[in-house]
């Protein structure tokens, strides 16, 4: 099956099941400081899991645009790509194990509605427990499991393997069920029940893998098992029992209603039903792949060297390509770090490829196709996409030439300090080759030296999200309602055509985006400013209402300019004094706007502790769009 194919048979599956259909959340998370990419279809979902309303309803399901930037330098094998579409489907307090893992099953195995897998080659996994926090092991979803393999006429037989260590030493055991502990069985975004900070959210989880039949490669541990790296099994289904919250004293609770998230990935599920391990052969990748063919007159899979090569170039310029019609553009700091590492390593990849010309931009033209009926907005930015890419790789390709040059001359002494301050060769692209070339290098006195670009460097995800999610939630919920405030303060002062065309918030901070053909004149911003703390003078209350989209957009309802809004939407009003939910009184609201919040509950909040609004600065965008950052100081 196309890719296509696997996705709109996916989502008509879970709609038949009562799941209305949310469109994917951009790939830059909004209303979230954390983290710089969406990096499952959880994230944008964390606020409803944990037991806010959905406007949806309680059965969710989607395919959503993911980004993990912790994988860059995992992609070389036949599974792993940094972006990828990760399909959904959730139940907020609604159904639980005893639907979520025989839909799946079906889902899998049923030929006519699904994908028509043959049961025999899946096998799955379950969590065994963990001592450390005291979590049971689930023994429910084994039972599950034994009952819907015996359906088949297949008798499951279940091994408890604990850690995948214990997996390689004993194998398989003739087994179909596996239990291993809280490293794999376990979801939360910072990994298992003890790294998890107050406040977040997790829960055991069941996966499911397919087993290719590929014999197993002994590097990887004496035995094989599902979660065994050789690739033999390849894991195409998470489904996540989410119903823990971690509390300040370090118990779990169990939320107000318990959760099911699911997550699958497009891509291996596409390449399950190929009978192919190889992501990269799936048809997303026929037209990227074609190009860099013809580029370099090699054939993809004909050595492993150049494969590798080709499969970073593939994954890299999809994701950048999605990224680039996301708006984000190379820079030295946060998501245009990340892009231009991905553009300068698949560059480095089309130079071994024997390919001394530019390319990515005709590489990129090939996802613009392939994802034109789902993502329009890749191929939409086409323009922009091949002249960023153009630009970027003429720059990069004359560091590349000088650097190699310098660092071919250096032979075993590679000194990446000098190569990077003489050359803007970039560090980690340095340790990549001395890796590749077995070659070591003084990185304890280069990391140094670089501590600044390497803070940069390093800004990764995970990192990001360790730094404490509950600490960041309250200034950054305020921060929120203060958005709202400047942007209809924005259109007061301005003009009604201001509209949002972007956003990012911290904990520290808000920035808009909005389109305005000048520069704000300092009476303007004061004015804004005026506007601004006078409605957190005024202690206005912030109401949350759902409504029909049709509704909202009668309403005025201000949204983000090209944003794709579910049936039903979330609206969010403030002012004016005594309104309400039961009664919003909205023809008297200061500013209505699409939101999924969350908000304060009064504006009077913003202003606690002696607080001020202000605009730190007001700056030239992009073109007719200026950016204004602003604080609560
Ligand atoms: N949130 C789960 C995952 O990303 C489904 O694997």
């Amino acid at each position: 099956m196309n890719v296509a194919e696997v996705r709109s048979r996916y989502l008509e599956f879970f709609k038949k099941r009562g799941h209305a259909i949310i469109p994917s959340a951009p790939i830059v998370p909004e209303n979230d400081s954390t983290t710089l990419f969406t990096s499952s279809g959880m994230q944008p979902l964390v606020p409803y899991l944990m037991g806010q309303e959905h406007p949806a309803g309680t059965r969710l399901a989607d395919s959503q645009m993911s980004f993990r930037a912790e994988d860059i330098e995992e992609v070389g094998d036949n599974r792993h790509t940094t972006f990828f579409e990760m399909l959904g489907n959730w139940s907020l307090g609604d159904y639980f194990k005893e639907e979520q893992l025989p839909w799946f099953f079906e889902f899998l195995t049923d030929a006519e509605h699904g994908l028509g897998l043959a049961a025999e080659r899946l096998f799955v996994t379950t969590f065994a427990g963990d001592e450390e926090s005291g979590m049971a092991a689930d023994t429910e979803a084994v039972a599950l499991w034994q009952k819907l393999f015996a359906e088949k006429g297949i008798e499951a037989k279940f091994v408890s393997l604990g850690t995948e260590e214990e997996g390689g030493k004993r194998g398989m055991q003739g087994g179909r069920i596996f239990a291993y502990g809280a490293k794999k069985n376990w979801w939360s975004r910072a990994g298992t029940p003890s790294k998890m900070p107050a406040g977040e959210i997790g829960g055991p989880d069941s996966e499911v893998f397919y087993d290719f039949g590929l014999p197993h490669d002994p590097r990887f541990g004496a035995e094989c098992h599902p979660n065994c790296d050789c690739g033999r099994f390849v894991e195409i289904g998470n489904s996540v029992f989410m119903q823990f919250i971690k509390d300040a004293d370090g118990s779990f609770k169990e939320l107000p209603k318990k959760n099911v998230d699911f997550g699958g990935g497009l891509e291996r599920l596409a390449a399950a039903t190929r009978g192919n391990p190889d992501v990269f052969l799936i048809d997303a990748f026929d037209a990227a792949r074609a190009v860099l063919e013809t580029r370099s007159g090699k054939k993809y899979g004909d050595d492993s060297a150049s494969t590798v090569s080709f499969r970073i170039i593939l994954d890299h310029m999809r994701a950048a390509s999605f990224m680039l019609a996301s708006g984000i553009v190379p820079g030295n700091s946060e998501q245009g770090y990340v892009l231009r590492r991905l553009v300068r390593r698949s560059i480095r990849e089309a130079d071994k490829l024997g390919i001394k010309d530019a390319v990515l931009a005709e590489v990129a033209d090939g996802y613009g196709a392939a994802y034109a009926e789902q993502y329009p907005f890749v191929k939409e930015n086409h323009d922009f996409i091949r002249d960023e890419l153009a630009k970027e790789e003429s720059q990069f390709r004359k560091t590349l030439s000088n650097g190699m040059r310098e660092l071919e001359k250096m032979g075993e002494n590679i000194d990446a300090f000098v190569l990077f301050t003489t050359y803007g060769f970039p560090i980690e692209l340095t340790e990549e080759i001395a890796k590749e070339r077995g070659v070591s290098i003084d990185l304890v006195s280069v990391r140094e030296k670089m501590k600044k670009h390497q803070e940069e460097s390093r800004a990764g995800a995970a990192q990001k999200f360790a730094g404490g999610l509950a600490d960041h939630q309250a200034a950054t919920i305020k921060y929120h309602t203060a958005h709202h405030l400047l942007l209809k303060a924005l259109q007061n002062v301005l003009g009604k055509e201001v509209h949002q065309r972007g956003s990012n918030i911290t904990a520290e901070r808000l920035r808009i985006d909005f389109n305005y053909g000048a520069k704000m004149t300092d009476e303007q911003k004061a004015a804004v400013e005026k506007i601004v703390n006078e409605k957190i003078a005024e202690a206005l209350p912030v109401t949350r209402t759902e409504m029909a989209l049709e509704e909202a957009e009668k309403l005025g309802a201000e949204h983000e300019f090209g944003a794709k809004y579910p049936e039903r939407v979330s609206v969010y009003s403030v002012g004016p004094k005594g309104a309400s939910k039961e009664d919003p009184k909205f023809a008297e609201a200061f500013s209505i706007e699409f939101c999924g919040g969350p908000h304060v509950a009064n504006t009077s909040e913003l202003g606690e502790g002696g607080k001020h609004f202000k605009i730190q600065k007001e700056e030239a965008s992009s073109a007719g769009v200026r950016r204004i950052k602003a604080v609560l100081a």
